[in-house]
């Protein structure tokens, strides 16, 4: 599974950079206004630090506004994913910068036949959003496993971008239903390491190791 972390802090992103687990970054308007940056600067520093794909949303909603935004967007590096809405405008747009080599991020998706539009037209990822799903009591993991299904039924390429994860089980869980990337906050990521019982034992080693009086180098 590829993790991509969601967030237009830098230096969230360095610090994972450093970590090796970061194969990709996602952002979205949100998360664009938290950071207080110039968007395009934020987007063309990302790109400096992460060799993966790096998704910037357009902000027009109609074909012709998210094509002009998606131009100007895609010229600031290689590695710029366009993230679209899932909406007509947006899978036409899709489309074009799809005939146009360029990575596309289809995001908002909330429905197995949503994702089946993006797959369609092409998306390189569908963003199916998990916790906004769980939020209005709607099983938001099974609809990756119906993602997963279709796309198996009939080879699609488009990979399942697993979006709006809140806790470190969403992580497992969407891998288990077959996501093959999860979009992750940052402090998600850094609550995957811990484990109660990880703490315990290396506690007992340490103070075991002392007993000994031996040191390794
Ligand atoms: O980037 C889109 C998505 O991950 C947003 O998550 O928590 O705002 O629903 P959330």
């Amino acid at each position: 599974m590829k993790f991509f972390v969601d967030t237009a802090e830098i230096d969230e992103i360095r610090e994972l950079q450093a970590t090796g687990l970061l194969d990709g970054v996602t952002t979205n308007p949100s998360l664009v206004a938290k950071s207080g940056r110039d968007f395009k600067e934020v987007i063309a520093e990302i790109c400096d630090v992460v060799d993966g794909p790096v998704s910037a949303e357009v902000a027009a909603t109609d074909y012709d506004g998210m094509v002009a935004e998606g131009n100007v967007l895609r010229k600031i590096a290689e590695n710029v994913a366009i993230k679209v809405p899932l909406t007509v405008d947006g899978l036409k747009a899709c489309k074009y910068f799809r005939d146009h080599d360029t990575m596309v991020n289809v995001t908002l998706c909330f429905s197995a036949n949503q994702a089946l539009l993006a797959a369609k037209v092409g998306a390189t990822f569908i963003s199916p959003f998990i916790g906004r799903l769980d939020d209005i009591n709607l099983p938001g993991m099974d609809l990756i496993a119906d993602i997963r299904t279709i796309y198996d039924n009939y080879a699609f390429t488009t990979e399942i971008l697993a979006a709006s994860i809140r806790s470190a089980n969403h992580v497992s869980e969407a891998a288990l239903a077959g996501a093959d990337v999860a979009t992750i906050p940052a402090s998600v990521i850094r609550k995957m390491y811990d484990h109660p019982l990880t703490d315990k034992g290396l506690a007992a080693f340490v103070k075991d190791w002392k007993s000994t009086g031996q040191s390794i180098i």
